[in-house]
């Protein structure tokens, strides 16, 4: 385990109020911290464990486990998943170990820990993060989070209600399922430039905003940190910012998903 930043804050509460652990699973790390679900703010400084390999159910529940009891922490838990989450069961796996479909992530990791955990796909708890207190804050109207990344997750807001599982980073584009061409990791498998990858993110928003005439785009996932060399290339007639939350959108959202559960 590591500590990301250095701890500036006294001790944290163990539990209570509105403030919930939030986990972020990914495929090479699980991130967690205590947030402030009030203010997106966190409490403690994140800390972060490798993804185990093979990440089957049983060795990420292990990671999650052990995270939460160094924390101390006993009250609510929420926890981001990049797969369909469907009342707690993962319902897919385009991007990780396929024993987890049908597996009851929720159980799973409230066995684990003691605690209630709440378990959401990892772009629907990124959109809450920037629909809440990010680029999205106050947006009416239809907001599409897309975070690209290993895969394209999508997550559908109305008026600020989120659709939850929209999935719509496979949809078929060009006779591909669009996140093979168009997420982070096309570009990093195929060294492609900024400019050149830009030009099938342009394809795939275009059909999107094509089929859902959205208000707004947020683009997040680890590129929206280098996004002045991407999105202004983009021509679209909707709207796009940049995901501000970054690093934290995941554990923010999960955290909140915790909290609107109880
Ligand atoms: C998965 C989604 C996930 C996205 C981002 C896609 O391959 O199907 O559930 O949100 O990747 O991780």
């Amino acid at each position: 385990m590591t500590a990301e930043t250095a701890p500036a804050e006294p001790a944290a509460p163990t539990s209570g109020g509105d403030r919930a652990f939030g986990i972020d699973i990914g495929g090479s790390g699980i991130k967690g911290a205590l947030v402030d679900t009030t203010t997106g703010k966190l409490l403690t400084s994140r800390v972060r464990f490798d993804t185990p390999q093979p990440a089957t159910p049983a060795a990420v529940t292990g990671v999650v486990g052990r995270m939460v009891a160094d924390s101390g922490w006993t009250g609510p838990i929420g926890a981001t998943f990049p797969a369909i989450i469907s009342h707690g069961v993962a319902r897919s796996a385009a991007n990780v170990d396929h024993s987890w479909i049908g597996t009851d992530a929720d159980a799973l990791f409230t066995g684990a820990t003691h605690a209630q955990v709440t378990v959401l796909n990892d772009a629907d708890a990124a959109g809450l993060a920037e629909v809440r207190f990010g680029a999205a804050r106050g947006v009416k109207g239809v907001v599409m989070v897309l975070t690209f990344g290993t895969g394209i997750g999508s997550a559908l807001f109305i008026d600020g209600a989120l659709v939850p599982n929209t999935e719509l980073g496979h949809v078929e584009l060009d006779g591909h399922d669009a996140e093979d061409k168009a997420a982070a990791s096309a570009k990093d498998n195929e060294h492609l430039s900024y400019k050149h990858w830009a030009k099938r993110v342009q394809r795939y928003l275009s059909h999107i905003e094509a089929l859902f005439t959205p208000d707004l785009f947020v683009v997040g996932g680890g590129v929206s940190k280098d996004s002045a060399k991407w999105v202004p290339l983009l021509d679209l007639r909707t709207p796009v910012k940049v995901a501000e939350l970054l690093n934290n959108a995941g554990i923010v959202g999960a955290a909140m998903a915790a909290i609107e559960r109880n």
